[in-house]
């Protein structure tokens, strides 16, 4: 193993999930082991790790087909222990979770490039078998599959770390990869070009204001739904018009909006209640690409309207390794702007998860080890 020349700990503070259940499930040690990297991985110092939905529907158990409910921060009293997982599979525990890290790579394994000591970094969270990087079935979590980034170190295959030139803070630039790599799928999913109006539900969250301001990028025209408390920051970020979060009429309401009823794509991590008129507003051959249900998973569809107006829908998650490419170049060429809303120091993960919970702010949450 090669490491830069400032001496690496033994121990480490880390903030580690010890079973499914509510945020007293997570436990802070200030002497946990710091993680030697494998012949293919990197050890990184967490510099910054954003907070996202995955870490909490993973600790509460929602990803259980056996929670039918909108996704909270606290426990289910019916999960399932064979399928808590987005990937439907049980994790081990102790597990460190924290998927968005920006640190700095500090050593590295045999098989890789020493020159990425020292390097600045964000993480590709999607863990992959690389002589077959788009079998899903070979898929895992970066804070799920194995350990993350709610840490001072973590380690990570050498394949998943992209260096990145930016200005940007790290608590800045730890707002990006999950959130903007899974909007950039979804888009990339519903082939939305500049002919495209997307409705783009949660537009006030992680991956919604990251879906607003990556199909703007692709000359889009943005219609954002949100809490009217959050409507003029989601303009800021270039969303054309804002509707509420579940409006009365969603015909009616876009009619008024943009001067028609009906919208090309929608672009969906909400789900719950709402779904069905969002189905019904797209207009024949639209496209309708989801990557979440955080107001709930179990909805209402009329068959009649996917098929009789030739509707495609498309689920997305696993996504090309080159999203996390392309993502880090528009963030360094400005392309794409961090919207984020707050930082709490590692210690305080649990109160930080309690605000992100809350959804009182705009963007995303992070901590700093
Ligand atoms: N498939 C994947 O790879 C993937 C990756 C990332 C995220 N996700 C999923 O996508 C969803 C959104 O993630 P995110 O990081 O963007 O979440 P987030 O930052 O928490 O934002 C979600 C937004 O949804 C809105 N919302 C509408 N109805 C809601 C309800 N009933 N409860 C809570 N919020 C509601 C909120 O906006 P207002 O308060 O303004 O209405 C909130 O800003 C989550 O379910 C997450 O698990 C999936």
């Amino acid at each position: 193993m090669a490491t830069a020349s400032n001496e690496i700990p033994t121990t480490m503070n880390a903030f580690v999930l010890t079973e499914h259940g509510d945020l007293n499930a997570l436990k802070f040690h200030t002497d946990w082991p710091v993680p030697t990297p494998n012949d293919d991985q990197v050890l990184i110092k967490v510099k910054a790790c954003g907070l996202n939905n995955t870490d909490i529907n993973t600790r509460t158990g929602w990803y259980s087909k056996a929670v039918t409910e909108a996704t909270s921060g606290g426990g289910y009293d019916k999960v399932d222990d064979e399928d808590p997982t987005w990937g439907g599979a049980p994790i081990t525990f102790p597990r460190i979770q924290g998927a968005d890290v920006c640190g700095e790579v500090v050593a590295v394994g045999k098989n890789a490039d020493a020159s990425l000591i020292g390097r600045r970094v964000l993480t590709d969270n999607w863990l992959r078998d690389w002589a077959d990087p788009m079998n899903r079935e070979g898929t895992g979590y970066f804070g799920s599959e194995c350990d993350g980034g709610y840490a001072e170190y973590a380690v990570l295959d050498r394949r998943n770390v992209g260096p990145i030139d930016s200005t940007l803070t790290d608590a800045e630039l730890a707002t990006f990869s999950c959130s903007s790599t899974t909007a950039e799928g979804m888009l990339s999913r519903a082939n939305v070009t500049d002919k495209d109006t997307v409705l783009v539900t949660g537009a006030s969250g992680g991956v919604g204001s990251a879906l607003v301001q990556l199909a703007k990028r692709r000359g889009a025209r943005v219609v954002g739904m949100a809490s009217e408390a959050k409507h003029a920051d989601v303009l800021k970020l270039g969303a054309d018009v804002m509707l509420p979060r579940s409006p009365t009429n969603l015909q009616s309401a876009l009619k008024q909006a943009i001067g028609q009823e009906t919208v090309t794509v929608v672009a969906d991590i909400v789900g719950g209640p709402t779904f069905p008129d969002l189905v019904e507003v797209l207009s024949r051959g639209g496209r309708y690409t989801c990557s979440g249900a955080i107001a709930g998973p179990m909805v209402d569809l009329d068959l009649r309207t996917l098929y009789l107006n030739d509707l495609t829908f498309t689920g997305s998650t696993v996504i090309e390794p080159h999203i996390f490419h392309d993502v880090v170049g528009y963030i360094e060429r400005g392309e794409i702007k961090p919207v984020l809303a707050a930082t709490y120091p590692l210690a305080d993960l649990q109160k930080a998860q309690q605000a992100f919970i809350d959804k009182k702010h705009t963007g995303n949450i992070v901590v700093i080890p």
